[in-house]
């Protein structure tokens, strides 16, 4: 190892495991396979791509995006079992760079869930690393719970993880309860204490529990781990992951006190953020750190004036070097094909002549209806997307008529399953009646937990992006759309959700699965 290698830190990106575990963002076979390949594009050293076991299509994912991947290690979680570590290995193997990763809850409070005492657990963890290992020659363990594992034990298990063929050490806060001070000392202590562990790479996975992930995991950097857990915008179960934009712009802002770099090209970050948001369902926020809509803007009258004078006042990094470019006039209707690609490029966002086609006949209607297409609009145009190849339910067209004492009247045509159906329903409010005229076409129980309505832009011609979230039988799903018509956007959504219910129900039912992580059998 040279001195610069000591200095670099290997992203592991959990987006589509850990990422897509959190209810509600639950992506398609396609949307996966897609952000994979911008995650591999972007530099990502390990991409973890599923939990190969959990059913039929997350093991196809993971083996699709195996057989794609260009230069990541494709990597698929395993619990402290044979069988989950073989059907892992099924679906890794045909990566370049293939990586199990197999955990098992070693607190006090996840022993007592198998039941297991904790000789027995140590055996198990001998035992089912050293069968990853035979598989595969690179194999991570988990010790899941680990900041809340009585240290004597947690360096035992570890010791033996070790011994038996592990070569990254994960460490988890699963619950997001370790402080900076302590994640540090952890990461130090196993790394001085263990016997073996200046073999290995020790590696950080932090929750957002108490809002110091990324704290948590720089943390751990500075006391000698060299590989950060952590997906895009943050996703994850409750308050979510370590994201990975921040812990990337904090090591190349700051590298004065953290000498640490990463192969990370920052320049992808604004448009992946924006890719796993659509797919995800999961908004980000305007305020959120590096990919917020609002990171970058300066309103207060002090803070506009200082900016014009000298950047660097209040900017602490450019936009461009995130991939943000300034939101200005593009294009109108008159513009062609070619210009649109490259305002996408430069945007980049780079389609295959397929999609560009689709964008730019979205575009032109856009443009008819609107004045002036921002960049903005531009990306909310590719991002919300249209159908996708397996939806079963598709709008064909919607009337509605708004009445003065709020009642409104709905008219939808949609075709399900390739045929036309026709509603007509009554409702308070435009949107009330066309999500009635949905229902009246598509009869379902789903609850709807989310209703979310954006302006993309400014002025009354804006488009929205709305969000769309239904809960049904357990299953969750979120459909978003783009439109300048809010009532057209938001009957989009909702279809778009629907869509993505029904291929959610599908696949449970295909699988009879919900596998639990608790379940370590
Ligand atoms: O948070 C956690 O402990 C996990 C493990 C499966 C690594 O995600
Ligand atoms: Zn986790």
């Amino acid at each position: 190892m040279t001195d610069t290698d000591k200095d670099r830190v290997v992203i592991f990106d959990t987006t589509l495991r850990d990422g897509e575990q959190s209810p509600g963002a639950t992506m398609t076979h396609a949307e996966k396979l897609e952000i994979a390949g911008l995650l591999d594009e972007m530099g990502v050293d390990i991409i973890e791509a599923g939990f190969p076991i959990a059913s039929d299509g997350d093991f196809n994912a993971v083996s699709e995006i195996a057989k794609n991947s260009q230069n990541s290690v494709i990597c698929g979680l395993a619990r402290a079992n044979f069988k989950d570590i073989d059907r892992c290995w099924e679906a890794v193997q045909h990566a370049k760079r293939p990586r199990i990763h197999t955990f098992i809850g070693t607190s006090p409070l996840h022993r007592a869930i198998p039941n297991l005492t904790q000789d027995e657990m140590a055996d198990k963890i001998h035992d089912t690393v050293s069968h990853a290992r035979n598989l595969c020659d690179n194999v991570q363990w988990s010790p899941m719970d680990a900041t809340r594992t009585e240290w004597d034990y947690l360096a035992r298990v570890v010791e033996i993880a070790i011994k038996a063929g592990a070569t990254t050490i994960n460490i988890p806060d699963t619950v997001g309860y370790t402080a900076p001070v302590e994640s540090a000392d952890l990461i130090r202590r196993l790394i001085e204490e263990v016997p073996g562990a200046d073999e290995v790479v020790f590696a950080t996975h932090c929750h957002n529990d108490l809002g110091m992930a990324t704290a948590n995991a720089l943390a751990a950097v500075a006391g000698g781990a060299r590989q950060i857990e952590c997906t895009i915008n943050g996703l994850g179960e409750r308050a979510g992951n370590t994201a990975l934009e921040e812990v990337v712009m904090a090591m190349k802002v700051r590298s004065d006190i953290m000498p640490f770099y990463t192969e990370i090209d920052a320049t992808k970050l604004m448009h992946i953020s924006r890719r796993v948001a659509t797919v995800s369902g999961f908004n980000v926020q305007f305020n959120k750190a590096i990919v917020g809509k609002n990171a970058f803007a300066h309103e207060s009258g002090i803070h506009q004036d200082g900016m014009l004078k000298n950047a660097e006042t209040f900017e602490i990094m450019r936009p461009e070097d995130v991939g943000l470019t300034e939101t200005n006039i593009v294009m109108g209707k008159h513009s062609g094909r070619a210009a649109l690609r490259s305002k996408l490029s430069d945007l980049g966002i780079e389609l295959a002549d397929n999609q560009l086609n689709d964008v730019f006949v979205r575009f032109k209607e856009l443009a008819d209806r609107k004045k002036e297409v921002f960049d903005d609009d531009l990306i909310a145009l590719v991002t919300a997307g249209e159908n996708a190849e397996e939806d079963r339910l598709i709008l064909k067209s919607l009337r509605v008529v708004c009445g003065t004492s709020g009642q409104a009247e709905a008219e939808m045509v949609m075709t399900i399953d390739g045929v036309e159906k026709t509603a007509a329903e009554q409702g308070d409010g435009p949107v009330d009646a066309t999500f009635k005229a949905v229902r009246e076409l598509h009869p379902n129980t789903a609850h709807l937990s989310l209703y979310q309505v954006h302006a993309v832009t400014e002025g009354t011609d804006a488009q929205a992006t709305v969000s769309v979230r239904l809960e049904e039988d357990g299953n969750i799903a979120t459909g978003q759309s783009a439109d300048t018509d809010t009532v057209v956007a938001s009957a989009k959504a909702y279809i778009n959700a629907l869509n993505r219910l029904l291929v959610r129900r599908d696949k449970v039912g295909q699988d009879q699965r919900e596998i639990s992580y608790k379940d370590v059998s």
